[in-house]
């Protein structure tokens, strides 16, 4: 484990390196306890640099033995090795030379999960960002490209499949029962794209055949027996090649595209060159294991890591500060993927509430910081929702400005400008600069300055001047080291909407520049006045979610009604109708803490029965909409003094109160959405299922619900159908005998299938109240429960602490001690795992002061612990400042 030696690494530092690594070629001779790797490399002095600049090698927990240059051993005073570092005192004077190093490494001791690593006896390797030093001394950096040659050799009968990245040129018998395969890359690569894999795995076949005619052979790699789970990802994978080609003009580079999937892996999946290798949950599914949701993920994810063939791997990262130019942009192209391959008014309120659910509030808490870092001690913990989510709302508020077209040259300018290089941000900008003629010098802030903007709105309407106006104003709040903020460049979406949804027109605008339904601020104020209104509309403000900031709007509540009747943009439509939910849950919060029952307006839970029961609107809407904001956006928009037990209560009676205004048309339309025919999971029955168990949520919590729920659970014939019946019961009917019997039956039938248990310890861990703290604790001796494994850990901790409310916010402060012990322990094994799961105590200053107090203990007990790695102490550190 990399203790941390508090060393910051700064943007500003950055310098190309005085070495250059031209070719690597890789001999691994793989053992579980001590596999050989022997580097070839040819390195190049950078022009200028002096021939007697040391040539030094990053390394973490490396053992060397042997190294050589140009075939001569080096002597002793020669070089400096430590297991972190290699340093070669005297280069050759020639600019060229070759190196040898031989390494020795033991894959099943690798808990950490970063390097060569074992997962269910599977040689694997995860080397984004820093993991490939883990394998050789190595110039590990993401602006140093390279062409790489592997070989791989290793028993037959224990891995029959050796496989790395770019296309096989060679393989044969060895002696003793051993083989070999050698693979090549053409396309030169940092280090953090190398990646190999043996091990006895079943294979899925196909093949793309591209734009231009050239056949690619596809295969993805599963344990054995498991194949028949693989065909939706295969399917995926074809539909993402296809698309890219269409939406971006790309195509697939190598003769070969591999996808592995393994069972232990620290995110959801990493984008090799050739060779993407997955966490299995991203990969299996059927009807039977896997929800909507699942499959959803899986599609989303396939693509995500083959667009990064060009967002990523072509051009790459000059250094870890740009992550965002390739995850931004990448997640931004999934993102419009799954909107044309699902529904997009669906997809694009599903990720506004990923946003706000998960980078709101680390951009309002300690761990915020900009798109693009400055700093960082641990690069490992900026994979962060700000990275990925803001940053692809970045790319997607360029678009906004320039426009579908001017965009679209923009891109095909970086692919033609950037390929085969390691590029940055400012270059990013460049090119929609070069392809459109636009400034925009102040809209980079969203690259550089952190927290989310605000943006205060009022608005008056002069009928004898037919004159409507907008006051607009900025705010950017302050966040950690940036306390003075910058004007920002906000495209604001709107709409000014009449009598029955229809749009009003107007003569004349000034104030601001307003173009294509979007206005442009730029200044702390505007005052934006629209010439040539009779009647006062309704205003319709970030529409589409053009930008990701929050509004403070004073709106009238029949104008919120209305629109939530009536908006033309589906997603503002959406969003005032949640507007209303999150006012009356802020109001019945106050109450439950004044000591009395919450009451709720009518017209707002007849609302939901029209929604509901709107045919004209799409199913998956529907649930979207009849879905409460969670207890977190209730918190979040709260903001100070959080009691999670008021917000529950507040959350729980709003529910009731639309189940039984509801009750004869929410029945109705349950029983009339049963799924009938064969399952599919294609989007449209997917959104007709949530819809339904949407309903049946509700519906459970009026009297005979557990039984409803039970009876729902028992004829489920999809995953999705059984899990959500299951979630009911565990979570309105906790302890009751349905409960008790429905999670033991699911215990009983998928004890031996890892991905189907963690949905059965989320489903416990997310239980609220104060009991659930001790049943986590009783669960992490479950025999299908493992410290060691991250989707375990992730299903039972991470869910406890970062989605259960009430449970971890338990008043006593139990579950933070629960929570400080097992980040501990977890970290013995795996540092990157354990700072994730610590970031869920990044808001615990919004707490009341009660249970802050004890927040903090809990984060000052871990900060205390002796031989904190550089990953936890980072977050730890930050949390506390
Ligand atoms: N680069 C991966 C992705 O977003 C994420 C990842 C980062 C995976 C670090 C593993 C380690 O596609
Ligand atoms: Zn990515």
């Amino acid at each position: 484990m990399r203790t941390d030696t508090g060393h910051v690494f700064k943007l500003e530092d950055y310098r190309p390196s005085d070495y250059l690594i031209l070719q690597t070629s890789l001999v691994f001779r793989l053992s579980p306890e001590a596999t050989r790797v022997i580097a070839t490399l040819t390195i190049e002095r950078r022009e200028g640099v002096a021939a007697s600049a040391p040539l030094v090698l990053d390394g973490d927990g490396l053992t060397l033995l042997g190294i050589a240059i140009d075939g001569r051993d080096l002597q002793p005073q020669d070089y400096a090795a430590t297991p972190d570092e290699l340093a070669v005192l005297k280069p050759p004077a020639a600019s060229r030379f070759e190196l040898v190093l031989e390494t020795e490494i033991a894959p099943a001791r690798n808990e950490a999960l970063m390097g060569l690593y074992r997962s269910s006896n599977v040689y694997c390797t995860q080397c984004e960002a820093e993991g490939f030093r883990r394998i050789t001394y190595f110039l590990d950096r993401p602006d140093i490209l390279s062409i790489y040659t592997v070989r791989i050799e290793a028993p037959h009968n224990e891995a029959p499949l050796l496989l790395s990245n770019g296309n096989p040129v060679d393989s044969g018998a060895l002696a003793d029962g051993w083989h070999y395969a050698v693979w090549h890359d053409p396309f030169p690569k940092p280090s953090y794209l190398f990646a190999l894999v043996a091990g006895a795995l079943g294979k899925v076949a196909d093949s793309f055949t591209t734009l231009s005619g050239r056949t690619v052979e596809l295969g993805i790699y599963v344990e054995p027996g498991k194949e028949r789970l693989a065909g939706y990802a295969m399917d995926a994978l074809k539909r993402s090649m296809k698309w890219d080609e269409e939406a971006f003009g790309r195509e697939y580079d190598l003769d070969v595209f591999n996808i592995v999937a393994v069972s232990d892996f620290n995110m959801g999946a990493m984008e090799n060159k050739g060779l993407n290798i997955f966490n299995d949950k991203y990969v299996l599914a059927d009807e039977e294991t896997a929800t909507d949701a699942d499959f959803a993920n899986i599609e989303a994810i396939i693509a995500h890591e083959y667009f990064h063939n060009w967002t990523g791997n072509r051009i790459t990262c000059r250094d870890w500060f740009q992550l965002c130019l390739k995850e931004g942009l990448t997640v931004y192209r999934d993102h419009e993927f799954s909107a044309d391959q699902r529904s997009r008014a669906v997809k694009r309120i599903a990720e506004v509430r990923t946003l706000r659910a998960h980078q709101f509030p680390e951009d309002q808490g300690p761990l915020a910081h900009p798109v693009r870092p400055r700093r960082y001690r641990e690069i490992n913990n900026f994979y962060t929702a700000t990275v990925y989510e803001k940053g692809s709302e970045v790319v997607r508020m360029i678009r906004t400005i320039l426009g579908a077209e001017a965009f679209r040259a923009g891109m095909d300018l970086y692919f033609e400008r950037h390929d085969g290089e390691a590029a940055t941000i400012e270059d990013f900008l460049k090119v929609f600069e070069d392809a459109s003629g636009r400034d925009l010098s102040q809209f980079a802030l969203w690259y550089h300055q952190a927290g989310t903007p605000n943006l205060t709105v009022s608005s008056s309407h002069n009928a004898r001047a037919k004159e409507f106006t907008l006051e607009i104003e900025q705010s950017v709040p302050p966040t950690p080291s940036e306390s003075r903020k910058r004007l920002m460049h906000i495209p604001l979406g709107f709409g000014l909407v009449g009598a029955g949804g229809k749009p009003v027109s107007y003569d004349d605008v000034e104030g601001a520049t307003v173009d294509n339904g979007v206005i442009h601020i730029r200044k702390r104020r505007h005052v934006v006045r629209f010439t040539g209104v009779a009647e006062r509309p309704a205003v319709s403000l970030n529409r589409g979610f053009s930008a990701p900031v929050t509004l403070s709007v004073e709106q009238k509540t029949d104008d919120q009604f209305f629109l939530a009747g009536h908006d033309s943009d589906s997603f503002s439509r959406w969003q005032a109708f949640n507007t209303l939910l999150t006012d009356a849950l802020i109001a019945a919060f106050r109450q439950v803490l004044g000591g009395k029952p919450p009451a709720f307006a009518q017209r707002l839970t007849e609302l939901a029965g029209r929604i509901a029961a709107d045919e004209t609107l799409e199913p998956a809407y529907r649930a979207l909409a009849l879905s409460l904001p969670g207890e977190a956006d209730i918190a979040r928009d709260i903001g100070k003094g959080i009691d999670p037990d008021a917000i529950l209560a507040a959350r729980e009676a709003l529910a009731l109160a639309i189940a039984r205004a509801n009750r004869e048309n929410f029945t109705g339309l349950y029983e009339r959405l049963a799924d009938k025919g064969p399952f599919s999971p294609d989007a449209a029955s997917a959104g007709r299922r949530a819809l339904r168990n949407i309903l049946l949520d509700y519906l459970a919590l009026l009297p005979e619900g557990a039984a409803l729920a039970a009876t729902h659970f028992r004829s489920a014939s999809n995953m999705t159908d059984r899990a959500a019946a299951l979630t009911v019961l565990a979570h309105r009917h906790a302890g009751s005998a349905e409960a008790q019997q429905a999670l033991a039956d699911f215990e009983a039938k998928y004890r031996n299938d890892a991905l189907v248990m963690d949905k059965w310890f989320q489903i416990q861990a997310g239980v609220p109240g104060s009991k659930t703290v001790e049943t986590v604790r009783a669960l992490t001796g479950h025999p299908a429960f493992s410290m060691a494994n991250p989707n375990r850990v992730r299903s039972l901790i991470g869910t406890f602490s970062s989605a259960n409310q009430t449970g971890f916010h338990r008043a006593d402060g139990e579950g933070y001690r629960f929570f400080a012990e097992t980040v501990l322990e977890v970290e013995k094994r795996n540092p990157q795992v354990a700072a994730r799961l610590a970031t869920a105590l990044r808001s615990w200053r919004s707490l009341e002061p009660g249970r802050q107090a004890k927040a903090r203990e809990a984060l000052l007990a871990i900060a205390a612990a002796q031989n904190l790695s550089a990953d936890l102490r980072d977050i730890v550190e930050r949390t506390l400042a």
